[in-house]
Formats: structure tokens, sequence, C-alpha cells
């Protein structure tokens, strides 16, 4: 495997912070996890939304749409998806580096891999568990394949014969079964103020 031990890292004049500042915004990378069906792909768009509404610089990285481009090689053994999550994260890393507020959903369903990408960007991770149980994911069932799954025309689907390891220290837990789409939003949005992202929205 290649190494970057021949290669020096170049500090560079204009760094996260400018590039932030020019944009009036503090970066960080907004990342959810939860199951197929939990709801992350429409509460990442409705976020961004307005995020993007009340003038924020931002971007979105949905877990369906890079597996068309940029991890269009990996399938989803447990291996292909610690890739997949490290490429996100490295992704998500420069997005922040660039000043954006990035939004990634991804099911994601390894602490380890996460926890990876919480590492690459100190105060700079908001986690967000997207907890919807997996019996109402499974009745949502919005591409059909729970029902794939169940009858064996899917392997390693998770929740149902590869695993989902639930956060531990998240910095937030939203059910989508009992909190609807604005009013989750409403939450990631009172945190950012709380945390100090942002002054108001
Ligand atoms: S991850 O596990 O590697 O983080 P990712 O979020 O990129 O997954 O992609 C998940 C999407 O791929 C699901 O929403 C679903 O549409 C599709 N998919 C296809 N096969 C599987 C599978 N075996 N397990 C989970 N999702 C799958």
């Amino acid at each position: 495997m290649p190494t970057a031990r021949d290669v020096r890292w170049q500090t560079l004049a204009i760094d996260r912070e400018a590039r932030g500042r020019t944009k009036g915004q503090r970066p960080c990378l907004i990342w959810l996890t939860g199951l197929s069906g939990s709801g992350k792909s429409t509460l990442a768009d409705a976020l961004e939304h307005r995020l993007h509404e009340s003038g924020r610089h931002t971007y979105l990285l949905d877990g369906d749409n890079l597996r068309h481009g940029l991890n269009r090689d990996l399938g989803f053994s447990a291996e292909d998806r610690s890739e997949n999550i490290r490429r996100v994260g490295e992704v998500g890393a420069l997005m922040v580096d660039a000043g954006l507020i990035a939004i990634a959903a991804f099911i994601s369903p390894f602490r380890q891999d996460r926890d990876r990408v919480r590492d690459l960007l100190p105060e700079r991770f908001i986690e967000v568990h997207v907890s919807t149980p997996l019996n109402v994911c499974e009745e949502r069932d919005p591409k059909g394949l729970y029902r794939k799954a169940r009858a064996g025309e899917l392997k390693e689907f998770t929740g149902i014969d590869s695993p989902f390891e639930v956060p531990l220290a998240a910095e937030l837990t939203i059910d989508t079964s009992l909190l609807a789409v604005d009013k989750a939003v409403d939450r990631i949005c009172d945190y950012l103020v709380a945390a100090g992202y942002s002054e108001s929205f």
C-alpha cells in the first residue's frame, strides 16, 4: 500500500477559519447515522434547505448518491462499508476545511468508522443518531429492500443480517417516528446555537 511517508504537508496561507469567516459561519460536519429507511436523507435534505434559506453555505453528502460516483466500486461487506465511511469522512473534512456546513447521511453502522471521522474533526463533528426503530423502517420500506432482505434476495442488509452499532455518545438522538421532520430540523438548529456554531436562525 502506498504511504504518505515521502509527502510533506503543505501549510497554506488561508485556513478553515479564514474560509469560514468570509462565509460568516463556523464550519462543521453534521453526521446522520441510522438504519435504511430511518429518515436520514429526508432529514438531511430538510436541514440543508433550512440552513440554505438562512444564508448558510452548505453541502449535502448522501450515501445512495455517493455510491453512484465516488464510491461506486464499493459494496456492503464490513470492509467496503468501512472504506465508504473513510472516504466520506475525508471528503467531509475537506468541505469543513473549505468553510462549509457539511451534512452527511450514511447508515455508517460501525462505531469505529464514525469515531474515526470524529477524530478527523475535533470540535467540528456533530453526530445525530436517527434512531427510528427497525420495525418502523421495515414498515416504511421506501425502496422495497427490507422485503428483499427478508426474502433472502439481498444479503448483508443492515438490521437484518448485518449489524448496526448504536452510537454511545451522539450529540443528538432523533426518532422520526416520534418527531416530524420540521421539528427534527428545529432540534438540530437549536443544538447548533446552543453549542456555539451559530448565533441564531
Ligand atoms: S453504509 O452502510 O456504507 O453507510 P450507505 O449509507 O452508503 O451505507 O448506503 C446505504 C443505502 O444503500 C441504503 O439506503 C440502501 O438504499 C442501499 N443498500 C443496498 N444494499 C444494502 C445493504 N445490504 N445494506 C444496507 N443498505 C443497502
